[in-house]
């Protein structure tokens, strides 16, 4: 079994990480240059991790999983999500990419994480501290002990495939295309004065949508809105699509 994972600032990381010790599975980042087909392909069962945006995979997860399409037919999959606080269908509508009966879900599961949108006050733990963080994970890990023994008895479950669920997903997703929009406009990313060229955020973005050749931080459109480099930056100085303050950093999940 192998896991693959998106990961913009560790929390979906972290889970797939916690998986595959327990499972004894091998873990890869869809950002690694790797030979993915043919990695699907010599599997029966394949995992996949990743955030929940507005109860949907990332845009870069789904370029991924359309793009691999062809290698994923016939698999048995294992989905997570990591979430903040409501999730909907988010693993449920990783199956949206695929025609009916393409892949077979063998289990799905939600996982609460730290919130790692902190430049909105009004947002649950946004001034997150490292003692909440530890409580969080701790939480996630007692839940992951219970899914590697379901996995391993043969239990089914799907997490987010029920009609609330869908429900709610479908609520959420409806800000998902405005917001994609958003994130492909001129004006999607903005750098504040304090900004020092050093180019931390063009070198971290998984997407290449940044460049600092210029002397300034110019993008390229291709946002996935992971906020990996608004969580960075050492100067608090970007944002991308939701322009609040940076005041404190999530760094817990890359430091892991
Ligand atoms: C653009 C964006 C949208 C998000 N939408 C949701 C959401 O709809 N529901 C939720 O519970 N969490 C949401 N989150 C929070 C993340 O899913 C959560 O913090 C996740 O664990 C981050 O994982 P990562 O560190 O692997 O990137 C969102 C985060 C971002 C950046
Ligand atoms: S990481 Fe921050 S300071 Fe460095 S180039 Fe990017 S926006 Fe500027
Ligand atoms: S520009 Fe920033 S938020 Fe957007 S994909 Fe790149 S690192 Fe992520």
């Amino acid at each position: 079994m192998i896991m693959l994972y998106f990961s913009g600032t560790g929390n979906s990381k972290y889970i797939a990480g916690q998986f595959c010790r327990h499972m004894d599975a091998e873990c890869y980042s869809i950002e690694e240059n790797l030979d993915f087909d043919a990695m699907i392909t010599g599997e029966e069962t394949i995992g996949f991790c990743y955030p929940v945006f507005f109860s949907r995979p990332p845009r870069i997860m789904r370029e991924f999983a359309i793009k691999h399409m062809e290698a994923l037919k016939g698999k048995k999959l294992i989905l997570f999500c990591t979430q903040l606080i409501l999730s909907g269908d988010a693993a449920r509508s990783f199956m949206d990419m695929f025609p009916p009966g393409h892949a077979e879900v063998l289990y799905a599961e939600h996982f609460f994480m730290p919130n790692n949108v902190t430049n909105y006050w009004f947002l649950p733990d946004a001034l997150i501290s490292d003692k909440k963080v530890l409580k969080i994970t701790a939480r996630a890990d007692r839940k992951m002990l219970t899914v590697c023994r379901d996995i391993k008895a043969g239990k089914v479950k799907k997490r987010g495939f029920n009609p609330i669920s869908r429900a709610l997903g479908l609520i959420q997703a409806a800000l998902l295309p405005g917001t994609e929009r958003k994130a492909a406009a001129p004006n999607a990313i903005r750098i504040k004065n304090g900004c020092t060229n050093c180019g931390i955020c063009a070198a971290v973005c998984p997407m290449g949508n940044l460049n600092s050749d210029s002397g300034k931080i110019e993008h390229r459109h291709n946002c996935t809105l992971c906020y990996r480099c608004i969580n960075k930056c050492p100067q608090k100085a970007i944002t991308a699509v939701f322009h609040g303050k940076v005041k404190k950093q999530y760094l817990f999940g890359s430091r892991r």
